[in-house]
């Protein structure tokens, strides 16, 4: 048979022999060393994946278009959230214990990540489907991760392991709350909502700061998998979020979702009754009501998953002007982590990949230079600064423009806590006012399966755990788990 034509070409772009058939001395003798083509296949083949990301490895995305509707130019200077601007951006859904195979519809918290491509750089605002975390110090987060994935002899998922640590950390009451409830099986990432979950700062034009949260509430409405159901699916069909995004965005099916922001005046931080830079609590809405700025619509699937999705870097150390971080421990400790991960997963130049570069005419003039896969160079610039030989180079001097108060002894200690702050207010909160019979009905349901497992002093202390966050839910988990009710 004859090659198709025009046939596939070598790495560089020669004409490759065949796909089909290696080199051989005669038809059944051996394959020749000189295949040239054939040992770059193989070679290639066995370079192919590049690890995984530990956490959030399963997941997928698609290609967007934010739209701001708002003026909230009095809050931020950022272009990108200017009234009637529109910014390009990609989004990547995740869950966060599981691995690149493991099944969409787990009960797990799911991420939220987003790359907006603005006329000032990238920004990146890395949340998730909630709008708490389980912790508050950074320094806990590895052990964290590692309690939710295996135990290091058999491999295998413990629940002895999640409930010691969740247990052993009450400051995971408001979260672990959050995903033994309907948040935890979200019936497809359409119908979930995203929360940029710490607070972070904007800044004005007049150099007026804020502390800003992101909510990003789905226009699909909010919709849930039973348990059941979710066992099912996971079943059947492992990539089930993944499959009915990008079917329905083939199908011209372009989900949106409205962005508002709760904003709190800088000086309100100081005294506000919860610290409002823990991670584990919200702001409620009747301090700080949202105020829209815009929306966002998904609309275009990636043609590439590895080069697209896979290689997607977001992390929260991506900034612009009128934006930044703020004094939550574990924005900090993410500023750091997540460009350091890519640059092991990804390699030394992962910033220079399409898919993560700013977008047209946004000038580059980084001085980091050379490394693995440098492609974008600065030819023959000056490769330091200060120099004198024109190339351009940042000299910014006094208080940063996004930065905040800090001044006090070097010490290890867990953060000042306000008038209300308490680990299980806000769950019990959660519990009381937000969800109904039902809800709470299914969260007993749930908590007392997911203790099934679960033996002594770890089961005592997560069933005192749900006592502390609501008296009746506890009382109710305890009786079912030990078999009263
Ligand atoms: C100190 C705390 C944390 C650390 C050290 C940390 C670290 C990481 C790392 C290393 C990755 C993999 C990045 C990559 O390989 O590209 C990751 C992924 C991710 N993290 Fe975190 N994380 C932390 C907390 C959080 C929190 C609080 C959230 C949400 C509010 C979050 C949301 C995500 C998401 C959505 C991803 C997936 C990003 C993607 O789709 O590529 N993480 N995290």
């Amino acid at each position: 048979m004859t090659s198709s034509t025009p046939g596939s070409t070598t790495g560089t772009g020669a004409r490759a022999a065949s796909d089909r058939n290696s080199l051989t001395v005669g038809a059944d003798g051996p394959i020749v060393l000189h295949d040239v083509h054939f040992l770059e296949q193989m070679a290639h083949f066995n370079r192919e994946r590049v690890p995984e990301r530990s956490p959030h490895a399963k997941g997928s995305g698609a290609f967007g278009v934010l739209t701001v509707t708002e003026d909230v130019s009095q809050f931020t200077k950022a272009a990108l959230f200017q009234k009637g601007t529109t910014t390009d951006l990609l989004v990547r859904f995740s869950t966060v214990a599981g691995e690149q195979g493991s099944p969409d519809t787990w009960r797990d918290v799911r991420g939220y990540a987003m790359k907006f491509y603005t006329s000032e750089g990238n920004y990146d605002i890395v949340g998730n489907n909630t709008p708490v975390f389980f912790l508050r110090d950074p320094i806990k987060f590895p052990h964290f991760i590692r309690s939710q994935k295996r135990l290091p002899d058999s491999g295998l998922r413990s629940a002895q392991m999640q409930w010691d640590f969740w247990t052993l950390n009450p400051e995971s009451a408001h979260q672990v709350t959050y995903v033994m409830g309907r948040r935890g099986l979200p019936r497809t990432w359409r119908h979930m909502n995203g929360y940029g979950s710490h607070t972070y700062m904007w800044v004005n034009a007049a150099g007026e700061k804020f502390w800003v949260k992101y909510h990003f509430h789905t226009h699909q409405g909010l919709e849930f998998f039973t348990n059941e159901e979710a066992a099912a699916v996971a079943g059947e069909d492992a990539d089930y979020h993944r499959r009915d995004l990008f079917d329905a965005i083939a199908r011209g099916e372009h989900p949106s979702w409205r962005l508002s922001v709760q904003v709190m005046p800088y000086a309100e931080a100081a005294d506000y009754r919860f610290n409002p830079f823990d991670l584990t609590k919200v702001w409620p809405h009747a301090d700080y009501p949202l105020i829209p700025v815009g929306t966002y619509m998904l609309n275009r699937n990636p043609e590439n998953f590895f080069a697209q999705i896979e290689q997607a870097a977001f992390s929260p150390g991506n900034t612009v002007p009128g934006t930044g971080l703020s004094p939550d421990k574990m924005l900090l400790g993410r500023a750091f982590a997540y460009a350091d991960a890519q640059r092991n997963r990804i390699g030394t130049n992962f910033h220079q990949l399409p898919v993560n570069q700013p977008r047209d005419g946004v000038p580059v003039n980084t001085y980091m230079f050379d490394g693995q896969m440098a492609y974008h160079h600065s030819g023959a610039a000056a490769v330091y600064a200060p120099n004198s030989t024109g190339r351009p180079w940042s000299d910014e001097t006094g208080p940063a423009d996004n930065g905040w108060e800090a001044d006090g002894e070097l010490l290890r200690s867990a953060y000042s806590l306000h008038s209300e702050d308490d680990d299980f207010v806000q769950p019990g909160t959660l519990v009381r006012e937000v969800w109904d019979d039902a809800q709470r009905a299914a969260a007993v349901a749930q908590v007392s399966g997911a203790l099934r497992d679960v033996t002594g002093e770890v089961l005592d202390r997560a069933l005192l755990y749900w006592r502390n966050i609501d008296a009746d839910l506890g009382a109710r988990i305890e009786k079912t788990v030990t078999g009263e009710a």
